[in-house]
């Protein structure tokens, strides 16, 4: 689905992506690890349109993507989930995900003069989506909560919800589990296994929490100093040489990461 080909992504002379190669199977629900500072965010953003990269090139399904704006990504069905605006945390649950654009009509002044019957319409169909939405992620109890007032997991789900009122085919997933509780963890994995079984997902999910990596991802990409260093199971890569000297080499944090 996706290929990166020679990805370089330089700041001033810093090379946090350094000729990164790898490719993201249709279908699949691919973890991609590495120690703090290894380039994965930064890999993201250059992924999803948000940097351009120095050089290298981007694919999707075969058509060049390389440095094309989120904007264009997202019609392509390429999303990479962001924290709730600061702006939309006054806005319900519900209003939240109704907000994600997916071409309603309510949206130009001569729809508003000619269209108010479409515009109902729409707004009901809308709405009964986000709410399939909130249910499909076990939280329609949040629906009329501000989104400023619900927990820090259930923000995680929010976002993941955004990516279901459109016709997503490939979700980036930075760092879902990053301060959520394990019920919570696990909620949103099983979340990411039925959007992936059951409407198609392909996945690609940072993570640093080796248990919710090892209920989800295959394959799983190692990422050290804006490289790739091993790509396989979980097994295979906790097993991989390169990638236990990796993590050693940054210290006794990342080292409990992988379990070395
Ligand atoms: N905008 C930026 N300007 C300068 N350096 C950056 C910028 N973004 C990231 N970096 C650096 O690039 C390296 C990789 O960062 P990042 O992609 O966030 O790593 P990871 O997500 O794997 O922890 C880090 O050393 C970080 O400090
Ligand atoms: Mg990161």
């Amino acid at each position: 689905m996706i290929v990166v080909e020679d990805v370089h992504k330089h700041f001033g002379g810093f090379h946090a992506v350094d000729g990164a190669s790898l490719t993201i199977a249709e279908g699949s629900i691919t973890g991609l690890i590495g120690p703090n500072g290894a380039g994965k965010t930064t890999l993201f953003n250059v992924i999803a349109g948000v940097l351009p990269p120095t050089s290298g090139r981007v694919t999707m399904q075969g058509e060049d993507i390389t440095g094309l704006p989120p904007h264009d990504l997202f019609h392509k069905g390429l999303l990479r989930t962001f924290q709730i605006a600061h702006e939309f945390a006054s806005m319900s649950c519900r209003e939240n995900l109704m907000m994600v654009p997916g071409g309603q009509s309510g949206e130009t002044l001569w729809n508003t003069w000619f269209g108010r019957k479409r515009i109902a319409e729409e707004e009901r169909a809308l709405r009964a989506k986000a709410d399939e939405v909130l249910e499909f992620l076990t939280i329609r109890h949040i629906a009329d909560l501000k989104a400023g007032e619900i927990s820090g997991g259930q923000k995680k789900l929010l976002e993941l919800g955004r990516t279901m009122m459109v016709d997503a085919k490939i979700v980036f997933l930075d760092e879902v589990g990053a301060g959520v509780n394990r019920t919570l963890l696990y909620t949103i994995a099983d979340a990411i296994k039925r959007l992936n079984q059951e409407r198609g997902y392909t996945f690609v999910v940072i993570e640093h929490d080796m248990d919710f990596i090892e209920r989800l991802c295959d394959p799983v990409i190692c990422l050290a100093e804006g490289k790739v260093l091993a790509q396989g199971t979980l097994e295979e890569i906790k097993a991989n040489e390169q990638v236990i000297e990796a993590y050693l080499g940054t210290g006794l944090k990342n080292k409990d990461m992988i379990g070395a």
